[in-house]
């Protein structure tokens, strides 16, 4: 069985920590900081299992030595937003802690593959990469199959169709220059551009790349954590799986879309080596421009970023 650690056991790492037992996705190992909440947690999963039947171990800890030789490392430690805060605001917090736990997360699994979903999610990967001296196709972010979910639920929601009958990509930053490409959207095959008015387009993906702050505004204190621990738990599952899928993750660009040493989301093809393939889509020229403008809004931040 898969070694799975997640580090950091609040809302987005507990969630994901439930949705991977449930899968029997591999043994669990959840770590916190915080005494007792990651072992109060995990023994609170564990004891679910005999109900759901499912076969993970679950572990919960204060200390990197349980996490050793893991094969995947999901990252969801550190601040989250509060309402009106940006997800750059977060920075350099979070710039601290990652710089730490991605140092001790290596070394007790130095062959391990990253999944990072802390905030400002594409500058905290590249950090990761740079920290671990991991290859780039062994470091991710969580962000377009979140921000692709969201678009398509909110198509499925206009349209009144089951969402599993939309597909949606969404590139870019998880952040406010986030790629919406409603050309490449589709209801069973059929373009959203023949389904629905510009109107309507233009303000689903307005909303897409508001979500995140719309869940803020209303939860009033932290972010969402049921879309993205779904959503890290698929990318997990491509990798221990071995599953060769193809979703749109934020990684390290080395040329591809003519854009270099920067992290955005592009759909990658994630297997158990990680990501195996950079993925180019035919972009329009437009779509391009703002995936260029997009990678320049991250690398200006990542150049703001002070060593942790
Ligand atoms: P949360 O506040 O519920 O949990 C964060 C946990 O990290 C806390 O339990 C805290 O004790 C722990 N922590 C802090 N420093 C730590 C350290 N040095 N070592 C280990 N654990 C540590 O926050 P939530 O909602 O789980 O979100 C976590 C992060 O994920 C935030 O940065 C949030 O913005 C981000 N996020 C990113 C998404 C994406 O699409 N990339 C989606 C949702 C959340
Ligand atoms: C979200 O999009 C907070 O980034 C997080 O919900």
């Amino acid at each position: 069985m898969a070694k799975i650690s997640i580090i950091g056991a609040g809302n987005v790492g507990a969630s994901l920590a439930q949705r991977l037992v449930e899968k029997s996705l591999g043994d669990i190992v959840l770590l916190d900081i915080v005494d007792g909440l990651p072992q109060g947690k995990a023994l609170d999963i564990l004891q679910s299992t005999p109900i759901t039947g499912a076969s993970s171990r679950i572990t919960g800890t204060s200390s990197y030595q349980e996490t050793a030789n893991s094969d995947v490392v999901v990252i969801t430690s550190g601040a989250s937003r509060k309402p009106g805060m940006t997800r750059d605001e977060l920075l350099q917090t979070n710039v601290n802690i990652i710089t730490r736990v991605t140092r001790s997360a290596t070394e007790h699994s130095p062959g391990c593959i990253i999944i990072m979903v802390t905030n400002p999610v594409d500058a905290m990967t590249y950090l990761a990469l740079k920290v671990s001296g991991l290859a780039p196709s062994r470091v991710m972010g969580l962000s377009g199959v979140l921000d692709s979910a969201r678009f398509a639920s909110f198509i499925a929601a206009e349209l009144k169709v089951p969402a599993a009958e939309v597909s949606a990509w969404v590139l870019g930053e998880h952040g406010q220059s986030m790629v919406v490409i409603p050309r490449l959207a589709s209801v069973n095959g059929k373009p959203i551009t023949k389904l629905l008015s510009q109107e309507a387009i233009n303000r689903l993906a307005s909303r897409t790349v508001n979500g995140g702050a719309e869940i803020v505004g209303l939860l009033k204190a932290g972010s969402a954590f049921y879309a993205p621990s779904a959503a890290a738990a698929s990318m997990v599952e491509a990798i221990v799986l071995d599953k060769k899928e193809t979703m749109p993750c934020a990684a390290h660009l080395q040329g591809e879309y003519g854009i270099s040493d920067v992290v955005i989301g592009v759909p990658v093809r994630l297997g158990r080596e990680g990501i195996e393939q950079i993925v180019e889509l035919e972009l329009s020229q437009e779509e391009r421009a703002a995936l260029v403008n997009s990678a320049e809004a991250v690398r200006e931040l990542i150049s703001t970023m002070v060593p942790g």
